[in-house]
């Protein structure tokens, strides 16, 4: 691009009907906030400079919302559109060109945004419009006879005839820095609702023999802002079938792709097949063939080639080599690392845990600060007790150990190499290479003996 690209984000409004403490650029779609895909998308078009305009919660706004790149401008006072613009004008380059997005319109394509930009110069502004079988509440777009734009009426101020036009603004529109700067100082509050429009430029430049070039977008949603929580929920539908539908195209298998929730970033190899209601967080990584059953939670993992994990299961922080099999039902916390055909069974919870090749862990265990070699057995029931109340301590289970059911293993422990724990044992301390241990009450046989009788 021949001419630098200056950005402003306008993001100062209340969002009074989201109902809600927190601003309303800082609700998330897909669990990132509205304004966050503003300001990525802004990043993708090349801008030089990004302005973001604040207001309503300029503090949380500022703090959730991190990036050298980023410009805060503070609106102290809402008076309108063309109002929070002019609060940017000082700070814009001289020879830029400027776009003007809104910080709760979170999913224009960078494509679009960037057909309206090329479209700018000395001699002509862009705006975007869409036409819509509903237009209420919009602003309308005004056509002379030979089909040139020449004003926008907003809904408020608009004749019975305006209403009935079907082509709107989308609010967002581009024009050169020296344009901004001739036309927002001109502006006047004369109108419905005593604001500041950002619309009347439209007139301005028509009135100085600026050109006004419409681009419109491929698909209505990508104007679409959020004022409520409906709106907002089903734009969040909108962005997750996208989402399913990239994956789809890569080869991935969605059970149903309206019941998918990737919330952060997901890649999968070929012939990865996902069960309906998972959720994704954060980033996580899916090798060819992964298997994924019904309502499981990933978050910050990567899981390895052939890896079966069965409903309900809740990965967090880990990672999964290939051939494994997790759940249903289990829990891998932070920390967790399973080798090669690791199985964790159903109810079987880990945390900074190594797992090591082909080991078990098949039932209703708790295993924590471990280090496991690998062909270990861990019967169902056992507890690695890690934590005395105030410190943790380490269990260390070298190769093929065989620990029977109702085990307690009181860390600091070690078992050797081979070793076997007998069931219902608490052990305390360390098991040498194929030792067995049987630490419980010893058995005892009464004969004769009868029960009570009722008196
Ligand atoms: C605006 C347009 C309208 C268009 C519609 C598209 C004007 C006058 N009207 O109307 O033609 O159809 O958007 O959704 O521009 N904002 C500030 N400071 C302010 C006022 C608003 O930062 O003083 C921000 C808001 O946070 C919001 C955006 O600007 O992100 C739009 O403001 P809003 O009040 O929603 O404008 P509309 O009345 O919807
Ligand atoms: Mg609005």
């Amino acid at each position: 691009m021949s001419f630098p690209l200056d950005i402003v984000i306008l993001a100062a409004g209340k969002g009074t009907r989201m109902r809600s403490d927190l601003p309303k650029v800082l609700h998330p779609i897909g669990g990132r906030p509205l304004l966050q895909h503003v300001i990525d998308t802004a990043r993708e078009l090349g801008a030089g400079q990004l302005l973001t305009v604040i207001g309503h919660g300029a503090e949380q706004v500022e703090q959730r919302l991190t990036g050298e790149d980023i410009k805060y401008v503070l609106q102290t006072e809402q008076l309108g559109t063309g109002h929070a613009v002019q609060q940017a004008l000082p700070f814009l380059r001289d020879n830029a060109r400027v776009l003007i997005l809104y910080g709760d319109v979170p999913l224009t394509r960078a494509t679009t945004l960037e057909r309206l930009v090329a479209a700018v110069n000395d001699q002509q502004m862009a705006l975007l419009t869409m036409t819509l079988p509903n237009p209420t509440g919009y602003g309308r777009i005004i056509r002379d006879q030979q089909g040139h734009v020449e004003a926008i009426v907003e809904q408020k101020d608009a004749t019975e005839d305006q209403l009935r036009i079907t082509e709107i603004n989308t609010g967002i529109l581009a024009a050169t820095a020296q344009q901004l700067r001739d036309w927002l100082p001109q502006l006047s509050n004369d109108n419905a609702q005593g604001e500041y429009y950002l619309t009347d430029l439209i007139a301005m430049a028509r009135n100085s023999g600026v050109g006004i070039h419409v681009e419109q977008p491929e698909r209505v949603e990508e104007v679409e802002g959020i004022n409520n929580r409906q709106q907002q929920a089903a734009l969040e539908r909108f962005f997750q079938r996208q989402q399913a539908d990239a994956l789809m195209v890569e080869g991935v298998t969605l059970m149903d792709p309206t019941r998918f929730d990737c919330r952060g970033t997901l890649h999968a190899g070929r012939d990865v097949v996902i069960d309906i209601n998972c959720v994704f967080e954060g980033e996580v990584t899916l090798a060819d063939g992964v298997q994924i059953g019904p309502n499981c939670l990933l978050k910050n993992c990567t899981i390895g080639a052939g890896t079966r994990i069965e409903a309900n299961s809740i990965i967090e922080e880990a990672q999964v080599e290939a051939s494994c099999t997790i759940g249903p039902f289990a829990r891998l916390r932070p920390g967790t690392h399973l080798a090669e055909g690791a199985k964790i069974g159903n109810f079987v919870e880990t945390k900074k845990a190594r797992i090591g090749a082909g080991s078990k862990v098949n039932h209703l265990s708790y295993i924590g600060d471990t280090t496991m070699g690998s062909g270990v057995n861990i019967g169902a029931g056992t507890i690695t007790c890690n934590y005395d109340g105030v410190n943790k301590y380490q269990t260390e289970i070298e190769d093929d150990v065989f620990v029977g059911s109702n085990t307690a293993l009181v860390a600091p422990v070690k078992l050797g190499k081979g070793s076997t724990v007998g069931a219902g044992s608490v052990v305390t301390r360390a098991v040498a290479d194929g030792e067995l241990s049987i630490a419980r009450g010893k058995q005892r046989n009464i004969q004769g003996w009868q029960r009570p009788k009722k008196k």
